[in-house]
């Protein structure tokens, strides 16, 4: 039986999730603006990722019958200064994910939530891989600093990434 504690948790990660991907829609929206597209085409696909990572706990809650209550979700940040403003943003918002993962992860090992924790074990792993890419990208960025050349370069391999919808029970 998940308790009360754990299914406020899973909602409010939920809705961090749900959040994740409006920033990433957000930051989407800026490299549009400046014209970068394969900029804008990881953040695009970032978001959709992070739409899946919601449903992901929605599926999981409607699997042990908890109930959902979904919750707010605030206006991210629509002004940046600089590419740099965002990789970093980028990174220090997946290391807050992470973070929330692990508290969940946390406290079902202190209730004895097999089933939950078990359940978390993907999001774990996957948010190594997503700290490794922001941290990856931040890194190429500082490399090429502002020579346009560079930049246009990270644009480009940016530009090849492509979505994977979610399959089921992975
Ligand atoms: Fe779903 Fe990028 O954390």
């Amino acid at each position: 039986m998940t308790s009360k504690n754990i299914v406020k948790l899973l909602n409010d990660q939920i809705q961090k999730e749900f959040y994740s991907s409006y920033l990433y829609l957000s930051m989407t929206a800026y490299f549009k603006s400046v014209n970068l597209d394969g900029f804008a085409n990881f953040y695009f696909i970032q978001a959709q990722e992070e739409k899946d990572h919601a449903l992901r706990i929605f599926d999981y809650m409607n699997q042990i019958g908890a109930k959902i209550v979904l919750e707010k979700i605030d206006a991210p940040k629509v002004d940046f200064e600089s590419i740099e403003e965002v990789l970093k943003l980028a990174l220090e918002h997946e290391q807050f994910v992470t973070k929330s993962i692990h508290n969940i992860v946390d406290v079902a090992l202190s209730e004895k939530d097999h089933s939950t924790y078990s359940f978390l074990q993907w999001f774990i792993n996957e948010q190594v891989e997503e700290e490794d890419t922001a941290d990856g990208n931040l890194k190429k960025f500082q490399l090429v600093g502002n020579d346009g050349r560079g930049i246009l370069m990270i644009d480009a391999e940016l530009a090849q990434r492509v979505y994977t919808p979610p399959v089921a029970n992975n």
